[in-house]
C-alpha cells in the first residue's frame, strides 16, 4: 500500500517536470533588467501591437521602470494615442479573420498561460512553408496562422529535409537575417521579458513591499522580545 503511495507520488511529481520543460529552450530571463523590457516594449509597438492588443496594459505603466511620460510618447507611441491609453489598436476583428482565420489573440496575460520558455521557443521556431497559406509553420504551434513577423531579423529556416513528416521536427538556415543567432535570442529575449512584465507589472512593487514588511515585523519582534523581559523582569529573580 505504502510503496504504492510512494510510487503515485514518483508518477505525478514526474509528469510535472516533464511537462515543464519538454521540447523548450531555456529564455534565462533576468525580470529585473529594466533595460531589457524597456528594449522588448520597443520591439512590442513595432512588430507586434499591428496585430496583437496588450488591452490591460496602459502605456504609462513603463514608468514603473523609469521612463518619463514624454520618452514614452517619443518613443513608442505612434499616432494619436495618449500615454494613460491601453495598448489597443485599430484592427478590425473581422478583417483579422479573413486575413488570418483567427483573431490574434490579447498578449496581456500570454506569458502567464503559456510561460515564458514557451514564448521565448515559438518566436524562434518559424520556418518557411508553401502548403501553409502565409508561406510561414512553426515546428512548436504546428500550421500556426501567425506569420513570421521577425523574418528579416531571424533569417528564413526551412526544415531538414527528410525530417518534414516527423514530429519535432529540425529546422536549418536558408537565408541568413540581419541579426545572427545569439543576437536574435537576445532580441526574442528582450521580447519575453517585456511580455512577462506586462503579465505582472507591479512584480517589482509588490517584492520592494514585501520587503518594507518584514523589516517593520522585525522591529515589532525586538519590541516585543523588550517587552518580555520588562514584564517577566520581577517574577524571574
Ligand atoms: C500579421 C499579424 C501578426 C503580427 C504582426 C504578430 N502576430 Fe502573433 N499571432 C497572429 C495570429 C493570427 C495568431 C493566432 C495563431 C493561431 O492561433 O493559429 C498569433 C499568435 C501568437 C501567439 C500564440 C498565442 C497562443 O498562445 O495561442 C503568440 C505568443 C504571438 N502571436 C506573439 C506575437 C508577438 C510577440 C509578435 C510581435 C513580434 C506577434 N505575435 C506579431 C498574428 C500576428
Amino acid at each position: 500500500m505504502r510503496s504504492n503511495f510512494f510510487f503515485l507520488m514518483f508518477v505525478i511529481n514526474y509528469s510535472f517536470a516533464a511537462g515543464g520543460g519538454a521540447g523548450l529552450d531555456d529564455a534565462k530571463l533576468d525580470p529585473s533588467d529594466g533595460l531589457s523590457i524597456q528594449r522588448g516594449a520597443k520591439t512590442f509597438v513595432n512588430y507586434c501591437l499591428g496585430c496583437h492588443e496588450a488591452s490591460y496594459m496602459r502605456f504609462n505603466r513603463l514608468g514603473d521602470l523609469g521612463l518619463s511620460n514624454g520618452q514614452i510618447k517619443e518613443f513608442l507611441i505612434f499616432g494619436e494615442k495618449k500615454v494613460g491609453d491601453t495598448m489597443v489598436n485599430a484592427m478590425d476583428r473581422e478583417d483579422a479573420e479573413l486575413w488570418f482565420g483567427i483573431v490574434p489573440p490579447d498578449l496581456s496575460v500570454i506569458a502567464r498561460s503559456r510561460g515564458p520558455d514557451w514564448l521565448y521557443t515559438y518566436l524562434r521556431s518559424f520556418y518557411q512553408d508553401d502548403k501553409s497559406t502565409t508561406g510561414w509553420n512553426n515546428t512548436l504551434f504546428p500550421n500556426v496562422g501567425m506569420p513570421h513577423i521577425l523574418w528579416e531579423l531571424q533569417g528564413i529556416r526551412e526544415l531538414e529535409a527528410g525530417e518534414a513528416s516527423r514530429l519535432g521536427q529540425k529546422t536549418v538556415t536558408k537565408m541568413e537575417g540581419a541579426l545572427n543567432q545569439t543576437e536574435y535570442d537576445s532580441f526574442v529575449r528582450d521580447l519575453v521579458n517585456y511580455l512577462v512584465f506586462i503579465g505582472e507589472p507591479a512584480r517589482t512593487l509588490r517584492v520592494q513591499i514585501g520587503i518594507v514588511i518584514l523589516f517593520v515585523l522585525s522591529i515589532f519582534l525586538v519590541l516585543t522580545w523588550v517587552l518580555k523581559k520588562e514584564y517577566w523582569k520581577d517574577v524571574n529573580q
